[in-house]
């Protein structure tokens, strides 16, 4: 075993008199990759949480380069030597890109913030991470993937012994991950120590050295991932034999309920067409910027169509110009970002549950107890772990905040229902139940379209697949043609019009 540079003794946390982590005890060497895995809840983020001193253990302690310390908030863990880029952004969205990676820290020179150098350090910072995001953009004008770029060019500011990822990854691509990745081996390289969370199994064999499982709060292994797969992974964390990931797939009905023609957004989509069927999936692959969102956004009046397109509700053409219009015809959108504005996290459970649909509550005053009974309901069928139903939602693990947004997004009862990348950060048995449970939904005759990176994914649960490139449809997949080879050919243009 090589140089410890991280030693936890007995740290345990508690959170109102709830033991969340227990007795972890971990050494984790200096330009080691270490993995942390478990379901959503065992207690991740609350772990790295109390090494970059955002909480305090209730019990226990760390040792940093042999020496115990004791770090009061992240900018004394940042002073030795800890970063760590946040599971939820921490940017402050009025603020340039330059500005947010040297809040607290800033550059400066006689007295004088040295806004030029700020600004040529974040130019190198994006250009190692190969990206061409502006210095000077506002953080609001960037896409997901921008903002978590930006997270990480701010923990790289700081030369950092420690570096701490929380779910990196969940809103990269592919090409984005592997410069990411590439990144974390020249780090590694030069003795930076990573500690790495995510949900991905796959990207943990393949980028740590060793990988730990918490269940619960508590430790169930530390092992070299030589030696663990993925399915020994997902078992130790879930604690039992996992049953068939993808549901079977259904028939669905010759019924046409959902059209979209000829629908196109100034500069960024350009004739859309495709129709959907009552109980179908029709999964929609691409790369990023192939206008995927754009089009979902488009259709529920986020985003203003031009005049030439049409969409019709089963056979009937409607006018859809904002989300209260899409929730009228019974089209549901659950986004990509939740964070931005599918879940309020000031808000407890039930009223996040039951806040698009608030006037079927609404008699003359609103009916909580229905509303009660129904976000239990969710509680139970989605396996929410939470305090109480009158928790509010910043208090939740990440993943259990995606799962409200879905239950939030199924209370109307759509008879459509646009799912963006609906298992982002959540845990192989929860994304397991999301699809058994979006297949549930097309067998009672729910239409479904789903959006997402993970090709997987798309195969395994789509009956046909629409692939867009550029703003445009280049081909629309059934059969034994979905599969990963033909996809991608459509999706990078050496197949279809583009
Ligand atoms: N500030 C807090 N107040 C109360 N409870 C909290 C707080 N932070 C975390 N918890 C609780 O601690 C438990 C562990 O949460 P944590 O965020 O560490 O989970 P996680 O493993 O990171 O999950 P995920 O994969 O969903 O991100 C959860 O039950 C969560 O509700
Ligand atoms: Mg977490």
């Amino acid at each position: 075993m090589g140089e410890v540079l991280v030693k936890t003794s007995g740290i345990a946390k508690e959170f109102s008199g709830v033991r969340v982590l227990d007795d972890i005890n971990i050494e984790i060497e200096r330009g080691e990759i270490f993995g942390i895995i478990g379901e959503n809840g065992a207690g991740k983020s609350t772990l790295v949480k109390i090494l970059s001193g955002i909480y305090t253990p209730t019990e226990g302690g760390v040792s940093f380069e042999g020496t115990d310390v004791s770090i009061g908030d992240p900018i004394q863990a940042k002073a030795i030597g800890i970063s760590m880029i946040p599971q939820e952004f921490n940017l402050i969205k009025e603020l340039s890109v330059y500005e947010n990676i040297f809040l607290g820290s800033e550059l400066t020179g006689k007295g004088f913030l040295n806004k030029r150098e700020m600004k040529s350090r974040t130019v190198k910072l994006l250009e190692e991470l190969r990206t061409s995001i502006h210095p000077e953009e506002k953080i609001e004008k960037l896409s997901v993937a921008q903002k978590q770029m930006v997270e990480i060019a701010k923990a790289l500011a700081h030369d950092s012994k420690l570096l701490i990822m929380d779910e990196p990854t969940t809103v990269l691509t592919q090409n984005e991950i592997s410069i990411l990745f590439d990144l974390m081996r020249r780090l590694k390289d030069r003795g930076v120590t990573i500690i790495y969370i995510s949900h991905k199994l796959k990207e943990i064999r393949e980028i740590c050295d060793r990988v730990m499982v918490l269940r619960d709060g508590l430790i169930i292994s530390i092992s070299s991932t030589d030696d663990v797969d993925e399915h020994e992974m997902a078992r130790k964390m879930v604690g039992r034999e996992l049953s068939q990931i993808f549901p079977e797939k259904t028939v669905p009905s010759d019924e046409i309920v959902f059209q979209v023609e000829n629908l196109s957004v100034k500069n960024t989509l350009n004739g859309i067409s495709f129709d959907l069927r009552k109980g179908e999936i029709l999964g929609f692959a691409g790369l990023v910027g192939a206008g995927r969102t754009e089009l979902a956004e488009a259709i529920i009046g986020i985003r203003k169509k031009e005049s030439s397109s049409t969409v019709s509700v089963k056979g009937r053409r409607v006018e859809i110009r904002s989300p209260i219009d899409a929730v009228k015809n019974k089209i549901a959108y659950l986004s990509e970002d939740r964070q931005g504005s599918g879940i309020i996290t000031a808000f407890d459970l039930i009223n996040n549950i039951t806040l698009i649909s608030l006037p079927s509550y609404s008699r003359i005053l609103l009916d909580r107890k229905l509303q009660k009974e129904k976000a239990q309901k969710y509680v139970d069928e989605f396996n929410i772990r939470a305090a109480s139903l009158r928790t509010r939602l910043e208090f939740f693990s990440g993943g259990n905040q995606q799962k409200v947004s879905l239950a939030k997004s199924l209370d109307p009862e759509p008879e459509v229902f646009i799912f963006d990348e609906p298992t982002r950060g959540i845990d192989v048995n929860a994304k397991r139940e999301i699809y058994h449970f979006i297949n549930e939904l097309v067998r009672k005759g729910v239409s479904c379209i789903l959006i997402s990176s993970e090709l997987e994914e798309i195969i395994g649960m789509s009956n046909r697949v629409v692939v867009m490139r550029e703003g445009k449809v280049t081909g629309i997949l059934e059969g034994e043609h979905i599969n990963e080879e033909e996809i991608m050919f459509y999706a990078t243009g050496l197949k279809g019009v583009a």
